[in-house]
């Protein structure tokens, strides 16, 4: 189970919203990302995260029956409105009853991590175009990204969609032989209930937040870590270049010299992590709070440095 953050009171807004079918009222930040309202709040963990960027397409959900990404759209976007996402899918028979078969039949989901995009584009695409071309398939699912099935199954799987497949486990005797078998688990990822490493957190989970650069190459250094722990009581610990066994023997490899991704105390950033910090109750995050104690935001971008020579400080 997901735990959504603590938000200020005084930086919440009562939302209301049409999910799957049912009216909802949350109290969570406008500006908050309705992907993370449907995960953290709502539980909704069918809706994928891949990039938090608008470029996977993992996140679709429907908005008033068309597709948007998730992670884009703020919470308060979404007032007044109707969201479906994959777990909703389920109310439009036989409609997806037959895209779902024609997934598994297909192979259309592997790892499945961007089903629930798909199949949430494709199920909008077809209400409105019961019978799409393929290049119609092609334009409606462009915006989600597949790692693993080269898309031919997928735009074969829509395409298809409607027509009579099996989805038996084993074929018929005497037709093995070059038959499509549907995958043993290929159920879960085609109605969202397959879990992910980030679909779960432990409640004793510590939140590991990754300070980046936001220069490709930088000095800088730490300010009083101490001082910021006694500071900040939620925070377990940061963790620096010194934290790493063996990370010394790594910058004096050349060849992996730039694999080393955390970064002593003082010395250059390569637009890599360099510290992490921890704090009980979620998980991992990108970003630099604000009083983090470093000269970061006024690092100087280290322009003139030749690549793969990176003294320490
Ligand atoms: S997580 Fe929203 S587009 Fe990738
Ligand atoms: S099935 Fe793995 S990313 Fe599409």
């Amino acid at each position: 189970m997901l735990t959504a953050p603590t938000i200020p009171a005084d930086l919440q807004a009562t939302l209301g919203f049409t999910v799957n079918g049912k009216l909802v009222t949350i109290a969570t930040a406008p500006g908050r990302r309705l992907s993370r309202v449907l995960r953290e709040d709502l539980g909704l963990i069918g809706t994928k995260v891949g990039c938090d960027a608008g470029d996977c397409g993992a996140c679709t959900v429907l908005l008033d029956g068309d597709p948007v990404c998730s992670c884009l759209v703020p919470a308060a976007q979404a007032e007044g409105h109707a969201i479906t996402t994959v777990e909703g899918l389920a109310s439009r028979p036989p409609l997806y009853n037959s895209l779902q078969c024609s997934f598994l039949t297909h192979g259309a989901a592997q790892c499945g991590a961007c089903t629930p995009g798909m199949l949430v584009t494709a199920t909008a695409l077809l209400e409105k175009t019961p019978q799409p071309s393929e290049a119609e398939v092609m334009d409606a699912l462009g915006g989600v990204l597949c790692r693993c099935t080269g898309y031919r199954k997928i735009i074969s799987a829509v395409l298809d969609t409607g027509k009579e497949q099996s989805t038996a486990a084993s074929p018929a005797a005497g037709f093995a032989v070059g038959t499509r078998l549907v995958r043993l688990d290929g159920q879960r990822k085609v109605d969202g209930t397959e879990i992910y490493g980030a679909d779960q957190t432990h409640e004793d989970a510590l939140n590991v937040r990754v300070i980046r650069s936001p220069h490709h190459r930088a000095k800088f250094c730490f300010g009083d870590l101490d001082k910021f722990l006694r500071n900040h009581p939620g925070i377990q610990a940061v963790f620096t270049a010194r934290d790493v066994p063996g990370n010394e023997l790594l910058r004096r490899n050349s060849s992996l010299r730039r694999s080393a991704c955390l970064r002593r105390r003082r010395g250059p950033l390569s637009g890599r992590s360099r510290c992490h910090a921890g704090r009980r109750g979620s998980r991992h995050r990108v970003g630099r709070p604000s009083s983090f104690p470093s000269d970061l935001a006024s690092a100087r971008p280290d322009h003139n440095r030749r690549r793969g020579t990176q003294p320490e400080g």
